[in-house]
C-alpha cells in the first residue's frame, strides 16, 4: 500500500485491527522501521487528535516529523490548470506538492469540505492534487468526504469493546450549531461494511447522507427505535447533504442522554459539543468510549504508516 486515501485502502480490516492492537501492546516494536524517513503533516484546518496522534505514531516508528499549518501559514494555493494567477492565490499546487516531496518521504494532508459546492468537495481537490503532483505517498488526515484514520481507530475500539461477534451498532445524527462535513460519518459507514455487525443509521427525515455510501444500509428515522438493543451508539452531526452544507435542524430531542442510550456504549470522534450532541451525564459515565477512541488514533496511524513504510523501505 503506497497511499492511505480512504477506507477502501484497508487491505484487510480484521488483520489491520489485530496488528494495531499488537502495536498498542508494544508501540516501539518497529522503532527502527522509519529511521532516516521524514513525514510532513500539512494542516489546512484545525486539529488536536489527528495532529498529535499522527506525530506520536511516526515517532514510535522512528520517523522525523515536520508539521505545517498550511491554511494559516502557507501560501494560498491554486488548483486549477491554466489559470492566470492574478488574484489572491500565490503558488500552484503543482510546485508546492513537488517541493514538499523533496523534504518528506510521506505527506499527510488535512483539508476539510468547505460545504458550499458539493461537486467541488466530492472531487477532494486538495487531496487529489497532492496525490497527483507529489512524488511520495499521501496520507489522508481528513479530507472533504472521508476520515479513514478515524474509522480505523473506531474499528480498533469496537474490536476491543465488543462482547459478542455481531454487535448492534447505531450511527446517530445529533444537533450542532454549525455546519459540519460528512467525512467522519462517510468513513464510519464504509468501515462498518467491512465487519460483522447489525448496523443501523438514524437521522431526522431530510438528513440523508450520500445515497452511494448508505446504499443497502437500514435507515430508521425514529432514534429511540434505532437505539433498541444497541451495543454501541456512534453519534455525529452532519450538515444537510441535499440542501448542501445547510443547518436546517437543531432539534434537541436528538441529543443523546443516558435514558436514550440505555446500556449501550457511547462513541464520538471528538471534539464534541457537550449538552448539544450529548449530555454531560453520558460523557462523564463509564459508558463513554471517547477517550479510548482518541487513544486508538495513535495505533490506527501507526499501522497505516507501518504499511506505507514497508512499501517504500525495500
Ligand atoms: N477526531 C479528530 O479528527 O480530531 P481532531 O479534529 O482534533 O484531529
Amino acid at each position: 500500500m503506497t497511499n492511505y486515501l480512504s477506507v477502501k485502502d484497508i487491505e484487510s480490516l480484521p488483520k489491520w485491527v489485530e496488528e494495531a492492537k499488537a502495536l498498542k501492546e508494544n508501540p516501539k516494536q518497529f522503532k527502527t522501521l522509519g529511521e532516516g524517513k521524514t513525514i510532513g503533516l500539512l494542516f489546512f484546518n484545525n486539529s488536536l487528535r489527528t495532529r498529535l496522534s499522527t506525530q506520536k505514531a511516526a515517532i514510535n516508528l522512528g520517523m522525523d516529523v515536520i508539521v505545517m499549518n498550511f491554511g494559516s501559514e502557507g501560501w494560498a494555493l491554486e488548483y486549477e490548470d491554466g489559470t492566470i494567477m492574478n488574484q489572491g492565490k500565490s503558488e500552484h499546487v503543482k510546485e508546492a506538492a513537488q517541493v514538499v516531496s523533496q523534504y518528506c518521504d510521506i505527506i499527510g494532508i488535512r483539508a476539510f469540505a468547505d460545504l458550499t459546492d458539493k461537486e467541488q468537495d466530492e472531487a477532494e481537490i486538495v487531496l487529489t492534487s497532492f496525490r497527483k503532483y507529489a512524488t511520495v505517498p499521501i496520507l489522508n488526515m481528513e479530507s472533504s468526504v472521508g476520515h479513514p484514520l478515524q474509522a480505523l481507530a473506531d474499528a480498533i475500539t469496537l474490536s476491543e469493546q465488543k462482547s459478542k461477534p455481531k454487535p448492534k451498532v447505531v450511527l446517530s445524527w445529533a444537533p450542532h450549531p454549525k455546519a459540519l462535513p460528512h467525512a467522519v460519518a462517510n468513513s464510519f459507514i464504509e468501515m462498518m461494511q467491512l465487519q460483522e455487525a447489525e448496523f443501523v443509521i438514524t437521522h431526522p427525515k431530510g438528513y440523508e447522507l450520500n445515497p452511494a455510501i448508505t446504499k443497502g444500509i437500514t435507515i430508521e428515522n425514529d432514534q429511540d427505535k434505532a437505539f433498541e438493543n444497541a451495543d454501541f451508539v456512534y453519534v455525529k452531526n452532519w450538515s444537510n447533504y441535499q440542501d448542501y452544507g445547510k443547518v436546517l435542524n437543531q432539534d434537541k430531542d436528538w441529543t443523546v442522554t443516558l435514558d436514550k442510550l440505555g446500556s449501550a456504549k457511547f462513541m464520538h470522534c471528538l471534539p464534541v459539543r457537550r449538552n448539544m450532541i450529548v449530555a454531560d451525564e453520558v460523557l462523564d459515565s463509564n459508558q463513554s468510549l471517547v477517550i479510548e477512541q482518541a487513544n486508538n488514533r495513535t495505533y490506527a496511524a501507526q499501522i497505516v504508516l507501518k504499511k506505507i513504510l514497508e512499501s517504500i523501505v525495500k
